[in-house]
């Protein structure tokens, strides 16, 4: 008896519980079978029980693997950014809760900030959310905007966590590929993944309720152009939709490119919320800060599922924050200035991850923004017959490298449905905003593997 509860408790999900109640001996067991039943999921997260970040997190957590995995900064945060935190925590009224939105004068900051690319006003109070992360400001979007029955257009390859927020809340993801054109001979860009735009007309339809945008783009690196903003813009106008702009990367645009808001389209404003990160902002990805911008039609919704979930966050970062911003607002046009700086260190990073990868007879698609670069790791040889056969070639790929070779990436399939996996499933992300030194052990590894196959 209480073994077969052991085993109750044990089972993961619905279909996992039902199916071992009902075909296994457990059967005998009908009151605790009956009792049992209330541990079972809630429907709205069935299937959602996996997550690249927690299995690929804690298989580089070993300290002989080099981490080119999850988006974790190792370079230093600037310095101001971590004196301001040291200072606030000896202010006894800032360790204590603060306005649920937003801390005042984190709002005004981040208003202050905006008001420049907007080139509007923005009411501190009313068009901007204060949120756990850009993972909090997706969260509250989703579950304050979109319904049942919804449909939500996510483009692929996608950050992972759109489809399973989608899906809890109960709406349709529907799936439109990023293609590339072929690129004989040159080099391959993120600019050469483009969405069809007759391709994407055909997503939309009367129960489209929002598109999810996002650029600089995580996994490709890709920044949309005016032109393709522009198309995307009409469609959701056209068909009445909203869109959910996840500008996580904004800062993080490489020489010839320039990061444009959605929301600064004429007619997107009203229908747009944009989303940004104070971890990759400052690259303090542990304070776990985001914001949403957008009209107070919109945002009082993330108000409302906000004030009922997380209600506030941490006061002393909030404050932190704010005085970071304002040394840097006062410093735009400086090349000192972190919005400036950090994608020049992160340009020379990237030039040379390109030439690491390149020199292994990859073919990287070179990121125009964000920090993360992927690449066909196909032609390197890596024997996975050892490895599970029931996961695409990336996970075993990942998993046999972090073991073998001690370096961990990322595979780029978690970022598809699961349609579209196959079509991805032979690269791999590599994140590179790390230090010298870990760059350095990393070129060591990759340059010391066997030659590529031929
Ligand atoms: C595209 C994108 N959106 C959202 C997030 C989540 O950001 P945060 O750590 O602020 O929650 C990430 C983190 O890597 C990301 O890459």
């Amino acid at each position: 008896m209480f073994l077969a509860q052991r085993r109750l408790c044990s089972l993961g999900s619905r279909t996992e519980f039902l199916k071992t109640i009902y075909s296994s001996k457990l059967l005998g067991f009908s009151t605790s079978a009956k009792m049992s039943l209330k541990f079972i999921n809630a429907k709205r997260i069935e299937g959602l029980d996996r997550n690249v970040w927690i299995e690929f997190t804690k298989l580089a957590a070993d300290p002989s693997v080099v981490n080119l995995g999850q988006g974790l900064p190792d370079i230093s945060p600037p310095s101001y950014v971590k004196e301001e935190l040291s200072k606030v925590a000896l202010i006894n009224s800032l360790n204590q809760y603060t306005r649920g939105f937003g801390h005042p004068p984190l709002v005004k900051a981040l208003s202050c900030l905006y008001e420049k690319f907007y080139q509007k006003e923005i009411n501190p109070n009313k068009e901007i959310l204060v949120t756990v992360g850009a993972y909090g400001s997706l969260f509250n979007a989703i579950q304050g905007l979109i319904d049942e029955g919804d449909e939500v257009i996510i483009t692929i390859p996608f950050y992972d966590c759109y489809e399973p927020m989608v899906r809890m809340a109960g709406a349709t993801p529907v799936f439109i590929p990023l293609r590339s054109k072929p690129v004989d001979g040159k080099k391959w860009s993120s600019s050469d993944w483009t969405l069809d735009p007759q391709e994407l007309e055909s997503k939309f339809n009367s129960k489209t309720k929002a598109i999810i945008l996002n650029t600089p783009h995580n996994p490709i690196g890709k920044v949309y152009t005016k032109e393709e903003l522009q198309v995307i813009a009409d469609l959701c106008i056209k068909y009445d939709t909203l869109c959910i702009s996840d500008e996580v990367y904004e800062w993080l645009v490489y020489t010839g490119n320039k990061h444009l808001k959605i929301a600064t389209f004429p007619g997107m404003w009203e229908r747009t919320v944009t989303i940004g990160s104070a971890g990759k902002t400052f690259s303090v990805t542990g304070w776990k800060l985001g914001w949403t911008i957008g009209p107070n039609h919109l945002i009082k919704h993330l108000q409302t599922v906000q004030q009922n979930t997380v209600y506030t966050c941490a006061t002393p970062l909030q404050e932190a924050l704010a005085q970071a911003l304002w040394i840097d607002i006062k410093r735009m046009d400086d090349p000192e200035c972190y919005f400036n700086s950090l994608p020049k260190e992160l340009e020379v990073k990237r030039d040379r991850m390109v030439r690491l990868l390149e020199s292994v007879g990859l073919k990287p698609i070179v990121p125009d923004g964000g920090y993360f670069i992927i690449a066909d790791v196909s032609l390197l040889d890596a024997d996975l017959s050892d490895m599970k056969n029931d996961e695409p070639y990336d996970y075993k790929f990942v998993k046999w490298m972090t073991k073998n070779k001690k370096l961990s990436a990322i595979p780029v399939s978690a970022f598809c449905n699961s349609e579209s996996k196959p079509q991805f499933e032979k690269f791999v992300r590599f994140c590179f905003i790390k230090k010298d030194s870990t760059l350095d052990a990393a070129e060591e590894i990759i340059k010391a593997w066997s030659k590529p196959k031929s």
